[in-house]
């Protein structure tokens, strides 16, 4: 039986741009998948498809049971969704907002209210929720807007970056409604540039790169494939950074990282200790000061890094593609009211 998120060869291009390019999904019911991948990878796409913000070219989608194409209406009923970019009201207040929401899915404005108050509170937004959405900082109108997304417990929820610009507290506080909702039966997609976060919270990974899932797993599988362990030395001398590099290249198993803004080196080895003890003496023979060494064993970061060539980009500002993403169709589509707005986005 097919799970809770299902999704068949989709297809979706936009001119020449093939931003789904056979896209195959399957997510058990009470799981959650973590859909890893660079910027422009494909995700938020595939998360307007399932969520029937947009209409795929090609494949097949089933989200709780109903397909996205043939049952647009009772797939939105079963699901939350809160997009990349947050999208609350402006002019309303943050109570106001989450009682929008809860009444747009045919709550009583009694229990709409008092969700809201339940929401704002696990949120941290109780001193703020009488005050417009308009004097809101990012993160605060980031977790308003994931709040809006759990107004009615929806069996099946999609999450696009849900923790970028949370503070750490935030994020953690996130991290435990998550696990809560997820305790409690709920369905989750959920795509992000923590792979931290994915480590903690996704039963299944999968990575996708140019439309394309290119690897799929648990973690522990997929740092099991990337294989082996790594070396990571710290330079002192950031003039002597390019010979250290030589130096660790000839033990590596593979190529080499270099963060030259922490004059860090990471190398994957075969050969543990021991050859940690060599490649000690190396350096030391050559000269090199070094402030830190030690062995480690692959993260999600080496994963991600090995699987696409770069860096997962979780630091990056998200302003820098806001302006891409936010023409018609995005940011209004990508938020709180899957109920109000899919109708005009669906194209
Ligand atoms: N409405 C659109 N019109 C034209 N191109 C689009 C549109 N939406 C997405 N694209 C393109 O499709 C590709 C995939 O975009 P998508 O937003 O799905 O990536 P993403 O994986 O979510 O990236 P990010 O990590 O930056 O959020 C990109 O090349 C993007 O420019
Ligand atoms: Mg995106």
């Amino acid at each position: 039986m097919p799970g809770a998120i299902y999704a068949e060869g989709l297809v979706k291009t936009f001119g020449d741009v093939r931003a789904l390019d056979g896209v195959d999904l399957d997510v058990p019911e009470g799981s959650v998948l973590g859909l890893l991948g660079p910027n422009g990878a494909g995700k938020t796409t595939a998360v307007r498809v399932l969520t029937t913000l947009l209409q795929p070219d090609s494949g097949r989608a089933v989200v709780a049971g109903h397909d996205v194409l043939k049952a647009p209406v009772q797939v939105r009923r079963s699901i939350g969704l809160s997009g990349q970019f947050a999208a609350v009201d402006e002019y309303l207040t943050g109570r106001e907002n989450l009682q929008m929401v809860g009444e747009l899915y045919q709550m009583s404005s009694r229990s709409a209210k008092a969700r809201a108050v339940e929401l704002l509170e696990q949120f941290n937004l109780t001193e703020a929720g009488d005050r417009s959405a308009k004097t809101y900082s990012g993160g605060m109108r980031r977790r308003l807007d994931l709040a809006a997304a759990l107004i009615v417990r929806p069996p099946v929820m999609f999450m696009d970056e849900p923790t970028t610009g949370l503070d750490p507290r935030n994020r953690m506080m996130l991290w435990e409604v998550i696990e809560s909702l997820v305790a409690g039966g709920t369905t989750l997609l959920l795509t992000t540039q923590y792979l931290e976060e994915a480590d903690r919270l996704a039963h299944d990974i999968a990575v996708v790169d140019h439309g394309k899932v290119i690897a799929r797993g648990t973690a522990d599988q997929l740092k099991a494939q990337t294989g082996g362990e790594r070396v990571e030395v710290v330079v002192h001398d950031p003039a002597l950074l390019g010979t250290a590099t030589e130096i660790l290249t000839a033990f590596s198993k593979g190529g080499s990282t270099v963060d030259k803004h922490t004059r860090r080196i990471t190398v994957p080895v075969a050969g543990g200790a021991k050859l940690l003890a060599e490649v000690i003496r190396e350096l030391d023979s050559r000269g090199i000061e070094i402030d830190d060494i030690g062995l480690r064993r692959p993260t999600l970061d080496d994963v991600f890094l090995s699987l696409t060539g770069h860096a997962a980009e979780a630091d990056q500002a998200v302003e820098g593609e806001a302006s891409e993403a936010a023409k018609p169709g995005a940011s209004a589509g990508a938020g709180v009211g899957v109920v109000g707005t899919a109708g005009e986005e669906n194209k």
